[in-house]
């Protein structure tokens, strides 16, 4: 290991522990010095709104835990019947999904059915649409607050574009849908600072098990995907490029393809 790639794995161990401030210099939070934070849900700035179904109760789910924990596995094979609009919302509530805000209207907190740091709640979600029942195939963006959708992209010919971002993993770029899971690291960093990397990672682990869960219980099949080239599922997802110290910086974190699976 040469001096460069030992130094940066010390950084990258550094992260993990959440940093040392002794050593990195303890600086107040953008909290503590009164600054204003970023809101918990992105702005509707795409096309359209498709209002998702909650009569969640007509899923034949699977409903004993222990079940879902054995079944749940990673799974690359999916059918090619369609995922339903109810699975699909079923998975976004699951995985994101907003119970109840508290605060002040200009700035709330959401409570969700994950947890996250401070309830910060630094996450969006993105979808590629492939085959979902309904919906045109296409990009498109989660909108907790009200449990919707709207249209991020109208083209809906990415497939060459996201398996080249998926580094090659065709059987994702194929998939019925592929959640993108983005960071907005500044909703974490103004409270928690230099802490935040470790709090978002944990944070979207959280998001995408339940999303595991969920697939697993609704019958069909779920599997993450953390390699991919950032600079291009970014620049898909219409982000500006990065890293940046802008407060509005967002960045792709994690990813998973879901479908139904084979007979
Ligand atoms: C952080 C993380 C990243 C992963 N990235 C990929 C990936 O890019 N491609 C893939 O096929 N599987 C990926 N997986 C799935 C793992 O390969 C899988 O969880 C592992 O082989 C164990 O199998 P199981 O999930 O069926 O228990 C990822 C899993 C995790 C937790």
């Amino acid at each position: 290991m040469n001096d460069k790639t030992r130094y940066q794995i010390m950084k990258n161990r550094q992260l993990l522990t959440g940093y040392n401030l002794s050593d990195v210099g303890a600086e107040k939070t953008d909290q503590e010095k009164n600054l204003s934070p970023l809101p918990p849900l992105k702005k509707k700035q795409g096309w359209g709104t498709i209002v998702l179904p909650t009569d969640f109760e007509k899923l034949n789910l699977i409903t004993d835990i222990r079940t879902v924990f054995a079944q749940r596995e990673s799974r690359r094979k999916y059918s090619p019947e369609p995922v339903s609009l109810l699975e699909l919302s079923f998975f976004l509530w699951s995985a994101q999904g907003v119970r109840r805000m508290a605060g002040p209207s200009s700035n709330p907190v959401t409570f969700r059915n994950v947890p996250s740091a401070g309830s910060r709640h630094p996450l969006e979600t993105y979808l590629f649409l492939n085959n979902v029942e309904g919906l045109d195939k296409g990009i498109y963006h989660y909108l907790p607050e009200n449990h919707q959708l709207e249209v991020w992209d109208k083209r809906g010919d990415y497939e060459e574009e996201l398996t080249e971002a998926l580094c090659g993993q065709t059987f994702a770029a194929k998939a019925p849908v592929v959640f993108v899971l983005s960071a907005l690291p500044y909703r974490t960093e103004w409270r928690y600072g230099l802490k935040s990397a470790k709090y978002i990672l944990l944070d979207t682990g959280h998001a995408c098990e339940n999303l595991y869960l969920a697939a697993t219980a609704a019958g069909c099949g779920c599997c993450a995907i953390g390699a991919y080239d950032q600079d291009r599922l970014d620049e898909l997802l219409d982000f500006m490029p990065g890293p940046s110290a802008e407060k509005t910086y967002e960045c792709a974190v994690y990813a998973a393809a879901v479908g139904k699976l084979p007979a």
